[in-house]
Formats: structure tokens, sequence, C-alpha cells
């Protein structure tokens, strides 16, 4: 899956200004589409469903993105809720809800109903800017565990469960031409919550970050968003969840 998503992202890392603003300058010439910025207008396929889109609801930040290849619906609800559902066994879809930016030591809560029909995650799930760092705490997952494609750096434990810890490495082919490498840093649920129905926690996110700057995984200067994402990759399955 790791691999696999690595062309699919290609649409979702232009979707914030530290991206958007490297693929202005090593693009050079090339105009990005009007919506790039925003995360829109850069499906590979025909979108199907809710189409992608970024912004604020009820006081949460909000991100949804969809390659297009899934038949898909993301729903914004009261306070910290989102819905998604999604089928087809296709594509690759990412959404949920959090703040921008993150911060290095939010406490978050997340509560409801995650029932993934194969390749999937429910996580904590950011961007950092200088360096480049997409990070993933994974509290439940469908089918595919990242550890099977990761060398496992090694362990955490925080709010009394084990993780286990994977850095991986992404080199995207950007739009025309370019490519960009860039670090996932990973913390997954070891044993993973059960992606069957019920599901809640809490995640101080700051002990996941302190263990990764020990072990050489610095997150960026800055932060970009941070969410609570469901995603599913040529899967199936419904989501409905509260962030806190
Ligand atoms: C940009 O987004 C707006 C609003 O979502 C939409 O009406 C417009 O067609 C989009 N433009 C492109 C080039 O995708
Ligand atoms: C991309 O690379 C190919 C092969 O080197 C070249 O023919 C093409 O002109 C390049 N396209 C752009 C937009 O630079
Ligand atoms: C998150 O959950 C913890 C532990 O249950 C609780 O103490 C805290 O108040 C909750 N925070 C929010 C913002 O819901």
């Amino acid at each position: 899956m790791s691999q696999a998503l690595s062309q699919a992202k290609i649409s979702k890392i232009f979707s914030f200004s530290c991206i958007a603003l490297f693929a202005t300058v090593v693009t050079g010439a090339v105009t990005l589409p009007t919506n790039a910025t925003k995360g829109e207008g850069f499906g590979l396929l025909s979108h199907s469903g809710t189409p992608s889109a970024t912004g604020t609801s009820n006081g949460y930040y909000y991100s949804w993105w969809t390659d297009g290849a899934a038949q898909a619906t993301y729903t914004n609800s009261a306070g910290g809720q989102y819905t998604l559902s999604w089928s087809g066994n296709n594509g690759n879809l990412v959404g949920g809800k959090g703040w921008n930016p993150g911060t290095n030591g939010r406490v978050i809560n997340y509560s409801g109903t995650y029932q993934p029909n194969g390749n999937s995650y429910l996580s904590i799930y950011g961007w950092t800017c200088n360096p480049l760092i997409e990070y993933y705490i994974v509290e439940s997952y469908g089918l595919y565990n990242p550890l099977s494609a990761a060398l496992k750096r090694g362990l955490v434990t925080c709010d009394g469960a084990n993780y286990d810890i994977l850095m991986t490495t992404h080199t995207n082919q950007l739009l025309i031409n370019s490519t960009q490498t860039f670090q996932q840093y990973w913390s997954v649920r070891n044993p993973k919550k059960n992606p069957r129905g019920l599901i809640s926690g809490s995640v101080n996110t700051g002990c996941h970050f302190a263990a990764w700057q020990n072990l050489g995984m610095s997150l960026g200067s800055s932060h970009n968003y941070q969410i609570v994402a469901t995603e599913g990759y040529q899967s199936s399955g419904t989501a409905t969840i509260t962030v806190s």
C-alpha cells in the first residue's frame, strides 16, 4: 500500500502552501491549475462522489481528498464529527477533521465507528513543512499494516499502548518531470484497535513526536494541518468519527 500510494499522493501533496510553493519553484514556467493550492482540480481520474475540499466546519479544520477512483461520500456534521463512506475497491482517499496548523503537543480524542473492508487507516494524520514530513499515528487499520513494507525504527508506549515506530521514504513524480522526496513518520498501535465497529481513543501527539525526535526523526519547523483521518485504498468502508 505504501508504495502504491505514492503516485496517488501526487495530488494530495499539492493541497497546501509549502508544496504549492515548492512546485511553483521547481516547475518554473508550468502553471498550476487555479484550484491546485486548495487541493482541488488535481484528480487523476474523474471525480465520483464528494469533490476534494478543505476548509473549516463548526470550528474544526477539515481536509477531504480523493483521487476520484472510488465512489466516496464525505460529510461534515456537528462539531468535530465527520462521516465517510466509500466503495468500489479502487483509488485512494483520505479525509477528516482537526486543526490547521497542528501543534507539537495536542492531546487528540476521537470516538465513533470505523468499519473498513480492505486497506484503510484510522490515524492522527498531518504534515509539517521545512522539511516536508507526512506523519501518521495509526490507531487502527484494515487489512494492510504499514509495518509490512517498512523497517521498524523503535517502539514507544504512549497513553498506555505500544506503538511500532517506522520511517519510510517517498519519491514522488510531481507534475512534469520534477520529483520530490520526503519522509513519512509512523507510529502504529500494536495491537491495533478493533476496526469492526465502535472505536475511541485519546492520543498525546507530543509523546509520539518526542519518541520520533529521539530516533533522529525530527518534524519540520512549521506544522500544516493535523487531523483524525480515515484513509482508504482500493477498498470500501464507513467511518463516523468525532474529533475533540
Ligand atoms: C475551482 O473551484 C471552484 C469552486 O469549487 C469551481 O467552481 C471551479 O470550477 C474550479 N476551477 C477549476 C479550474 O477546477
Ligand atoms: C520532460 O522530460 C522529457 C524527457 O526528458 C522532455 O522531452 C520533456 O520536454 C520534458 N517536459 C517538460 C515540460 O519539461
Ligand atoms: C480527551 O480525553 C481525555 C481523557 O479521557 C480527557 O481528560 C480530556 O478532557 C479530553 N479532551 C477533550 C478536548 O475532549
